[in-house]
């Protein structure tokens, strides 16, 4: 519903544009860390909040659009109405850094961006997806990059991208990059057009390292994001499995855990365990329920899991048998 003057800003969706230029647009599924808890901004009209993001470096170009505004319009209140600010809220959350003054040097930050940008960190895996649309030759690479906050580039890159965990995660905050048991792992598109190769972010994942006694580490995810535009397409479940097979290969890590997770991690996570375990007979040698508690912590250490996540996985497994 929509108030004269008041206008609602949240609309999560996502829409693909527009007159042959390469842009996608999408919406925040949530908007109240910058506007409030009832995300709602008053006195506009046809009021439209733009955040421009260059695909790969996330250049930034903020505009705000407005039909008219309630200190302009004709009033019988003997009140003087204040309109909302629309700005401060907004650019306190992003980085100063990469931001563009005007829409013709975001364009020419896009075209430079295309041709020049590279991911920050180490390339620790990649992967192809061949799409039904392509019937043949190869399809779209992405590649996956590790991180920490002591590479100056990629903290700079880090407070561009942190915004977005506001916009897409319920009760997300920005976290301490000068804390240095953070890695960060992003996930990038990769386009190869005539031989010029460029970059488009596609999601991320902060994990932080907590010391697990006597010689270990927990590692903790702690905020996961696919951007709306490449959600169910499998990317999610690439980027989780490879942190997942990064922890379960490295000695010094005894499990992986996951911080406050959402409904649809959970469903993602747990289909990605579930192959996993399955693949590796986890349940192989387990007949029915009631389990006991040994074997459930055998599967804990040996599969790198929470009690909560391997007694989840281990109902699934019983049901399977049942079923
Ligand atoms: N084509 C179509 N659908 C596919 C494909 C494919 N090639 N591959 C997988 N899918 C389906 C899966 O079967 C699954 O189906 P479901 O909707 O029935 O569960 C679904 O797509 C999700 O699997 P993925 O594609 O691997 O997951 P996605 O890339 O969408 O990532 C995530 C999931 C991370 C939850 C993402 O949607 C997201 O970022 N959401 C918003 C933010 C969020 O909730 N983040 C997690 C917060 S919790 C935390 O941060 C710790």
């Amino acid at each position: 519903m929509e108030q004269e003057g008041e206008e609602e800003i949240n609309d999560s969706g996502m829409e693909e544009e527009e007159d042959g230029a390469d842009v996608v647009q999408f919406h925040p599924a949530f908007t109240y860390p910058i506007y409030g808890e009832h995300e709602r901004v008053f006195g506009y009209k046809g009021l439209r909040i733009n955040l421009n993001y260059a695909a790969g470096s996330l250049a930034t170009y903020f505009e705000v659009e407005y039909a008219k505004r309630i200190d302009q319009m004709e009033s019988s209140s003997a009140i003087p109405l204040k309109p909302d600010n629309v700005d401060e809220p907004m650019r306190a959350v992003l980085s100063t850094e990469a931001m563009c003054q005007t829409r013709e040097e975001f364009a020419q930050c896009v075209a430079r961006d295309t041709r020049e940008f590279r991911p920050a960190g180490r390339k620790v895996h990649e992967y192809e997806e061949q799409s039904k649309e392509q019937q043949s030759g190869e399809g779209i690479r992405y590649e996956i990059y590790e991180s920490a906050f002591e590479d100056a580039e990629f903290r700079k890159y880090h407070q561009r991208m942190q915004t977005m965990v506001l916009f897409f995660i319920e009760g997300a905050q920005f976290i301490d990059s000068g804390d240095e048991r953070w890695r960060v792992y992003t996930l990038f598109e990769r386009l190869d057009l005539g031989g010029t190769v460029s970059y488009s972010l596609v999601g991320f994942c902060t994990m932080y390292r907590f010391y697990h006694w006597p010689d270990q580490w927990r590692a903790r995810i702690s905020q996961f994001l696919i951007l709306p535009p490449f959600q169910g397409h499998g990317h999610g479940s690439a980027l989780y499995r490879h942190i997942y097979s990064a922890v379960l290969a490295d000695p010094e890590y005894a499990d992986l855990t996951v911080e406050d997770p959402s409904e649809a991690f959970d469903d993602m996570r747990d289909r990605n365990d579930m192959r996993y375990l399955l693949d590796h007979g986890a349940f192989d040698a387990i007949g029915s329920a009631p389990v006991d508690s040994k074997t459930v912590l055998e599967l804990q250490h040996r599969f790198k899991l929470s009690k909560r996540q391997m007694t989840r996985c281990l109902e699934m497994g019983l049901l399977r048998k049942i079923g």
